[in-house]
């Protein structure tokens, strides 16, 4: 036999050598949910491990990511019922605490990447990601709430923005206003190729934001489509994006991969709420071995082509490094 793969294999230092692919801290952000007030703290019953936090203990959670080397941040604000209306206000509004927390991480941690969400259901009286009239998702309408909303993260001093919402022309709409206000060096990271999805369950139990009616299927992408993702990577990419977002990323290995070979702008993927409980989950059960599953699950998605990785593992991730543990 010549050809032996299994030579290549022989020992660690010949595995470690001719590795593709690694996952690094660098590569990771971290999502994390902010709530009013001081002292707050519950866990997100179906994302255990996961807090929404008041702004005092999420100051400290950021101190205790950057010690283990995590530098990015993806923020949600978690929003009282009473506080939403049809056109989102409170999400530009002078007293929103989301701001508020925006302002203070980047004060207390200026060297860290801090990327907001852009889109109205948090805030939605609706729970939809557009306005909403006679039960249809209105597109244009959406597009001068979601510019406010960045505008008004971009003042506290937001390093990206990012928005979820997939609605037609946003980018274009967003970047056009944040360079109008001064803020050209703001980037957008865009939720690209974001599907609706069934994995997003946990996410909107911690935001308690899932739609009153209907669903996201006229704005999302529908779940058996691929080349479709071309289309809107290009349409994002002509507009003005700084990242494409792939989302899910572990059920959307494929258009990872196909978004990664189609453009030169940096691929996100997110790894989403869902896709993290269920290894949680397993792992509880003792059915998976966490420490080893997981750092599995985050290189599969980069091996996929992705640059960056949004995921609830960032953290525990970051822990497994400093231990020896990858
Ligand atoms: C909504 C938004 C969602 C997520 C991020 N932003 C949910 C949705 O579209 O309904 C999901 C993230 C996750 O599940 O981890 N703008």
């Amino acid at each position: 036999m010549l050809a032996r793969p299994r030579r290549n294999r022989k020992s660690a230092a010949l595995r470690g050598m001719i590795r593709e692919n690694r996952v690094t801290v660098d590569d990771l952000i971290y999502p994390l949910f902010v709530t009013d007030g001081k002292k707050q703290k519950s866990e997100i019953a179906s994302l255990p491990g996961n807090y929404r936090l008041s702004i005092d203990l999420l100051l400290k959670e950021v101190e205790t990511c950057m010690k283990l080397g995590l530098k990015s941040f993806i923020l949600f604000p978690v929003v009282e019922e009473a506080l939403k209306d049809k056109e989102a206000t409170y999400s530009y509004s002078k007293k929103n605490f989301y701001l508020k927390a925006i302002k203070e991480l980047k004060k207390e941690f200026p060297e860290s990447c801090l990327i907001s969400d852009v889109a109205m259901d948090p805030y939605s009286s609706d729970g939809h990601d557009g306005y909403v009239e006679d039960g249809k998702i209105l597109n244009d309408e959406t597009l001068p709430i979601l510019a406010d909303m960045a505008v008004a993260q971009a003042e506290v001093g937001i390093d990206v923005v990012g928005p979820s919402d997939m609605m037609d022309g946003r980018v274009e709409f967003i970047r056009e206003e944040l360079d109008e206000a001064g803020f050209e060096e703001v980037s957008i990271m865009s939720y690209t190729a974001k599907y609706a999805s069934a994995f997003y369950g946990p996410f909107r139990d911690a935001l308690d934001s899932a739609p009153k009616s209907g669903d996201k299927k006229t704005y999302q992408m529908d779940p058996a489509n691929k080349w479709e993702a071309i289309r809107e990577a290009d349409l994002d990419e002509a507009e003005g994006a700084d990242f494409l977002m792939v989302k899910p990323a572990l059920l959307y290995l494929d258009v990872i991969y196909l978004l990664k070979e189609q453009s030169d702008l940096p691929i996100a993927a997110y790894n989403v709420s869902g896709e993290c409980a269920m290894l949680i989950a397993a792992a509880k059960n003792g059915w998976l071995d966490y420490e080893k599953a997981m750092p599995e699950m985050l290189l599969s998605i980069k091996r996929a082509g992705a640059d960056v990785i949004l995921s609830y593992f960032a953290k525990g991730f970051a822990k497994l490094v400093k231990e020896g543990k990858v």
